[in-house]
């Protein structure tokens, strides 16, 4: 794919990385990912604006030499992750004259990660401009989306917003801009999901700062360009609010089939009740899907058996994941099913400690559910109703 023409004189260079299926070691990426790097040119300076993933280095270095660059003054750092850093060492290596600004904590970063050497770096306050010569560069901090080090960066005459992970998708796609918006909700919903969800507050007040800018064209640094930006903010929006809706997630678990009773009754009395319902089998889940699952559900209901006293280790991981995500969910509680002793409710209840959210009733039998048992997840399916509704979720 050849370097693309955003505006005369401003440049998409990043490399789209189609076979990826794994970030961090942790992300499933079905639909691969980008990593986005810019070129803005003014009249009397040159500006790069981030990196690629070192794997995808010569992508890069080959959509600068299709722009007959002579040289490269300024490399704009938003955010010290490797994705987007890991090539600036080779850049410098090419370019001796270039200079790399970004966030003070970005600077420390890059010097502790990637031996980037401290002369090599200035770092830049929030607001400061750059004067490239026709064209301004402003820097926004904006920490905590979802590192501490984050930057964007406002060029202003030609109303781009360059927003690092900020708004972003891990999407492969031969499109520059969103053009099927469909397909980049649904990326980017799971991105902010496994990304930004755990820093929701920040989201909003950072939506805020932006919606000051006259923004024509938002650059993420993953995933297509926007420009139709009212999308994607109103999507983030959206998602990062307190509003959630008439819907329970059921991860759950089951070993010799008790538990797989509980869910599917439960399932069903939720249904009959208009209660949306998303029960998640965690022996076959995509953790991205589950992670989507929790940006609007109002309650979660983790479905467990009995290990060792405690609950199965696969909901012990879903429930840590959860609380690490910190979704707004607003009610929890527990179905599941034991031989001698449980320990399950204390158990999760425990790991979901970030949640804001109020613990319902569980419901906890002994070995295979009888007609009582049943009863009970009917009562619990009634004061999920009930509560839906005091709260207003939709
Ligand atoms: Fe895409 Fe946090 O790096």
């Amino acid at each position: 794919m050849p370097a693309r023409l955003i505006r005369d004189g401003v440049h998409a260079v990043g490399a789209v990385d189609w076979d990826r299926r794994l970030f961090d070691e942790l992300i499933p990426l079905p639909d691969g990912t980008t990593y986005n790097s810019y070129v803005v040119q003014g009249r009397d300076k040159i500006a790069l604006l981030d990196t690629v993933d070192p794997t995808k280095e010569q992508d890069l270095f080959r959509h600068l030499k299709e722009l007959k660059l002579s040289r490269i003054d300024y490399l704009i750092c938003h955010h010290a992750e490797q994705d987007h850093s890991g090539t600036i060492p080779r850049i410098l290596e090419m370019y001796h004259g270039c200079h790399v600004l970004c966030s003070p904590k970005c600077k420390e970063i890059l010097e502790t990660h990637l031996d980037v050497k401290p002369d090599r770096i200035t770092a830049v306050q929030d607001k400061e401009t750059l004067e490239l010569g026709g064209r301004t560069l402003e820097f926004i901090n904006a920490p905590w989306v979802h590192w501490p080090d984050t930057m964007f960066t406002y060029l202003k005459e030609d109303r781009i917003l360059f927003t690092c992970d900020f708004l972003g998708a891990h999407l492969a796609a031969s499109d520059l801009y969103a053009v099927d918006e469909t397909t980049v909700y649904h990326s980017a919903k799971r991105y902010f999901a496994e990304i930004m969800m755990p820093f929701r507050s920040n989201i909003r007040t950072h939506l805020d700062r932006i919606q000051n800018l006259a923004i024509d064209v938002i650059c993420p640094s993953h995933g297509p360009v926007h420009n139709h930006p009212a999308f994607i903010i109103g999507a983030y929006r959206d998602w990062a609010s307190d509003q959630v809706r008439n819907e329970v997630l059921v991860p759950f678990v089951s070993m010799h089939g008790s538990v797989r009773a509980m869910v599917d009754h439960f399932t069903e009395a939720l249904i009959h009740r208009d209660v949306r319902v998303l029960p998640f089998n965690l022996t076959r889940t995509d953790l991205g899907e589950l992670a989507m699952a929790l940006v609007d559900a109002a309650t979660i209901v983790v479905g467990t058996p009995t290990v060792l006293v405690g609950p199965h280790p696969a909901a012990v991981s879903a429930a840590y994941l959860v609380n690490a995500l910190r979704p707004k969910t607003k009610f929890v509680s527990l179905i599941g099913s034991f031989g001698w002793q449980g320990k399950m409710p204390e158990t999760i209840k425990g790991l979901l400690s970030n949640l804001k959210a109020t613990f319902l009733e569980p419901v906890v039998v002994r070995g295979y559910p009888r007609p009582e048992d049943f009863a009970a997840l009917e009562r619990l399916a009634d004061t999920i109703r009930d509560q839906h509704r005091a709260i207003g979720a939709r």
